[in-house]
């Protein structure tokens, strides 16, 4: 049988850097575990624009589709600030997860032990945290109609997104989190504003229909995302599976990367409907952006990216056991005390450059075998 296909779009910035040490490590599979993919690469974000004229060519976007699954670093950066709207790196990948209609985005937010210390919060709030954050990841006031910045009757301008959220919409993502809720401790907290939004009212709707007809052995409860902000850094361990639409999974999740201790720990996986092969569609990325700050620096922690790879392993290619065993080293790695700038707290430990945290984990790989 054929090897299964992996597309990496590195991207910009920090992107190509943490993809870097992903593309070492899944050598590591293949040299050692005889776990082989076909891998191809090819551009998306400002480093398409550069050579294309857009942040994703049709030829990209069709391989992205024939994939099995997606890898992508991060996209953006200041030097394309200047760029018209529809050309922004951003646009690459928001095409990307429209068009393969990637409309489960799985955030989880998990606290390593050897990390707890480090958090910005105390350390019984966040020891042993373990949530998932679901994204609604298609719709919304991202992709809403009308939009636009138009003329306005006093000779200003008008800025105008649309949040809308059909049924099915919601129904689909919702179910997405109950059946991982089953996985998980079967708790399910759907976030919105219902108090404001006639699209909450809808979301809310919705999720408690999904609940009442085909997950009522799952616990469901809905909060107001604002309260669900200030619950997340008060007391996250109430949470299991968070539910949302995607501009407030947007926020909510940069906010629960901070309970893990940087924002280069958090993986990502977007997932859509299965295809002929019975594999999920499937986009792996970071939550993490371009970071120009630290860009071409070797300072970016490829933590997050590296995760995301062992989301791949697991969710599209049923290979759980090699999953752990990456997880497990990065374990192993922090525990040992090896840190990138960002992990490096008052206690110290170990500091290493990008590519030392990927010699780092191939190590901590080798030994458990
Ligand atoms: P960012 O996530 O790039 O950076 C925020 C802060 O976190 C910075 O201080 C950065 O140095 C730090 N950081 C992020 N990842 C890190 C890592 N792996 N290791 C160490 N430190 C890390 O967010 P931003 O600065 O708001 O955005 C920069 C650009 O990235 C923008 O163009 C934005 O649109 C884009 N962006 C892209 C994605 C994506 O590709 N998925 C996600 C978020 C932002
Ligand atoms: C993310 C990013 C993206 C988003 C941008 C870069 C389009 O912030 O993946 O979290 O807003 O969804
Ligand atoms: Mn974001």
């Amino acid at each position: 049988m054929a090897n299964p296909s992996l597309l990496i779009l590195a991207g910009d910035g920090i992107g190509p850097e943490v993809m870097a040490e992903v593309k070492r490590i899944i050598g590591w599979f293949g040299d050692k575990c005889g776990v082989t993919f076909d891998v191809s690469e090819d551009l998306v974000g400002g480093a398409a624009y550069d050579v294309h004229g857009v942040p994703l060519a049709d030829a990209t976007m069709a391989r992205a589709q024939e994939a099995d699954a997606v890898l992508l670093g991060a996209v953006g950066g200041p030097k394309y600030d200047v760029l018209d709207f529809s050309v922004k790196p951003e646009r690459g990948l928001l095409r990307l997860r429209k068009e393969m209609d990637l409309y489960a985005n799985l955030r989880p937010a998990q606290c390593f032990d050897a990390l707890a210390d480090f958090s910005s919060l105390k350390k019984e709030i966040v020891a042993g945290l373990d949530i998932m954050i679901v994204r609604e990841l298609t719709s919304g006031v991202y992709f809403g109609e009308p939009r636009g910045i138009f003329p306005a009757e006093d000779g200003t301008r008008v800025g105008i997104n649309t949040q809308r959220y059909t049924t099915e919409e919601i129904r689909r993502v919702a179910r997405s989190a109950f059946e991982l809720a089953r996985r998980r401790n079967n708790k399910v907290c759907s976030m919105e504003k219902a108090n404001v939004m006639e699209s909450g009212i809808l979301w809310r709707e919705e999720v408690q229909w999904v609940h009442d007809n085909e997950y009522p052995d799952v616990e469901l409860s809905h909060m107001y995302a604002d309260n669900g902000a200030m619950q997340l850094v008060r007391w996250p361990k109430q949470f299991d599976v968070i539910v949302t639409d995607n501009l407030f999974g947007d926020v909510l999740s940069d906010c629960a990367a901070m309970l893990t201790g940087s924002l280069g720990m958090l993986p990502s996986a977007s997932l859509g409907a299965p295809m002929a092969n019975g594999r999920p569609k499937a986009l792996y990325e970071p939550v993490h952006g371009s970071a120009p700050d630290i860009a071409g620096l070797g300072k970016a922690n490829p933590i997050a990216c590296i995760l995301s790879f062992a989301m791949a392993l697991r969710y599209s290619f049923d290979m759980g056991d090699e999953a752990a065993r990456l997880e497990r080293a990065v374990e192993t790695v922090l525990a040992d005390g090896v840190r990138t700038a960002d992990l490096m707290g008052p206690e110290g430990g170990t500091p290493v450059s990008t590519s030392g945290m990927g010699d780092a984990i191939l190590a901590a790989l080798d030994a458990s075998l």
